[in-house]
């Protein structure tokens, strides 16, 4: 059925200058956008939003990392949503991630992986009304 994502370019893709080259093969691989932004989370907003994450070793860092720079937030439709955008980002770490991935192609590191994809329809719905209100979703 057609479901939704959430995705988020990370600091890293947007210093690196790739919005433009990674929404290009997000809509070349059959993705409607129906809500898109530039935005900087605060601490706070990262602590909440990778609040499943805080007992990690690596959870300061995250928060770190996420809050140092904009990032773009957007919503996803397509057929199979969830499942095919994570095709699409390939492996958490880069270095597995399979050829032509957005993460094989823009990502330098575990820590540093370009882009977010939600896990599952439940997170997709949370992650995305916490990025953004109803009239910003199409
Ligand atoms: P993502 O899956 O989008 O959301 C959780 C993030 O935590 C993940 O991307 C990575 O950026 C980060 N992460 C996961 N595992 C590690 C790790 N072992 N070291 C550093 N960062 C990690």
């Amino acid at each position: 059925a057609t479901n939704r994502t959430f995705t988020m370019l990370k600091p890293d893709a947007v210093e690196n200058g790739h919005i433009g080259a990674i929404l290009e093969k997000i809509n070349a691989s059959g993705f409607r956008i129906v809500a898109l932004k530039l935005t900087q989370m605060t601490t706070a907003d990262a602590q909440e939003f990778y609040a499943i994450h805080n007992e990690r070793p690596f959870f300061a860092d995250l928060v770190e990392f996420m809050t140092r720079g904009p990032i773009i937030a957007a919503i996803l439709e397509k057929e199979n949503a969830v499942e095919d955008f994570r095709t699409l980002i390939g492996s958490t770490n880069p270095a597995e991630a399979a050829e032509g991935t957005i993460r094989k192609l823009f990502a330098a590191s575990i820590g540093e992986n370009a882009v977010h994809g939600s896990d599952s329809d439940e997170n997709a719905a949370i992650e995305s009304a916490f990025h953004f209100s109803g009239r910003e979703q199409f």
